[in-house]
């Protein structure tokens, strides 16, 4: 199949953890062509390599794309402007937990990478979306730490979450989502905000199996339902696994 006939989906982010595998269960299906976004070239080689190594009946290809960057990110929507003319999906989820430098260096890394490289993105690809020829849909990986009311529980879940500028940059990223949602909802499009749950990846030293997170096939693959259409009735809103969490 050519990658012009196939579903055609950008991951950010996607040379490890829930980014790596979502690549890898997408590729189980031989109409998805995977767009596996890495800011290093050498990673996302590396990334594609162990891919294709598994014979999947998907197609993926790099692409370089710093979401820090927002000249990366343009440069990026002209590669796949000119390769693809269109994209079907896009999962905005690279993501920085900001744990080096003084304070307001952590919560700067954190809103540039967490919140305004979504924002950005999308203002990027939107244009190539609208050329998509089914129902465009955009996941914003967030995570239940952003949730404020679930801050303001003192018993709530991830109340042991004491990261300030990731917690308040995935905040952020729900009101950016909120605005997609209200922006492109009205042309049909589908745009969520999804937390994957405490997941084994690179994110910080504790995202480890023996600490109790689940494994990445498990992170992952509620967004492949969501990317299959199954969730498009939650449009706009805070999902998780199994439901969605309070704001
Ligand atoms: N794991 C969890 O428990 C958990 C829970 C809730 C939400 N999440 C969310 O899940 C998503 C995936 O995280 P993960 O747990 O899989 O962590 P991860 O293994 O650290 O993956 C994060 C990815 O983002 C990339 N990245 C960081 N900054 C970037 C930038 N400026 N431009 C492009 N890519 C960049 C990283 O690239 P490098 O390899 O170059 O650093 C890496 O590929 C994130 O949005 C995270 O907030 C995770």
């Amino acid at each position: 199949m050519a990658p012009t006939e196939k579903t055609i989906i950008l991951i950010t982010g996607a040379n490890s953890g829930i980014g790596f595998e979502l690549a890898a269960q997408l590729l189980s299906n031989a109409s998805n062509h995977v767009l596996l976004g890495s800011r290093s070239v050498e990673k996302g080689e590396a990334a594609v390599k162990e891919l294709q190594s598994r014979n999947l009946p998907g197609t993926v290809e790099l692409i370089q794309l710093d979401v820090a960057s927002e000249d990366s990110i343009f440069a990026a929507a002209k590669e796949v402007e000119s390769k693809h003319s269109r994209l079907d999906a896009l999962v905005n989820n690279a993501a920085v937990a900001g744990s080096s430098g003084s304070f307001a260096q952590r919560l700067n890394e954190c809103f540039r990478t967490n919140a305004t490289g979504p924002a950005v993105m999308v203002e990027a690809f939107a244009p190539l979306l609208e050329k998509s020829a089914s129902t465009p849909r955009i996941v914003n990986v967030t995570s239940g730490g952003g949730s404020i009311a679930m801050r303001l529980d003192p018993n709530g879940p991830g109340k042991n979450i004491k990261n300030v500028q990731y917690r308040a940059s995935k905040s952020a990223l729900n009101m950016v989502m909120a605005c997609q949602a209200v922006e492109y909802g009205p042309r049909g499009w589908k745009v969520f905000a999804f937390c994957p749950g405490y997941t084994a990846s690179n994110l910080s030293a504790s995202n480890k199996v023996e600490l109790g997170a689940q494994p990445t096939s498990e992170g992952a693959a509620p967004i492949v339902d969501i990317l299959d259409g199954k969730r498009d009735g939650e449009h706009g809103g805070y999902l998780h696994a199994k439901g969605q969490y309070a704001w």
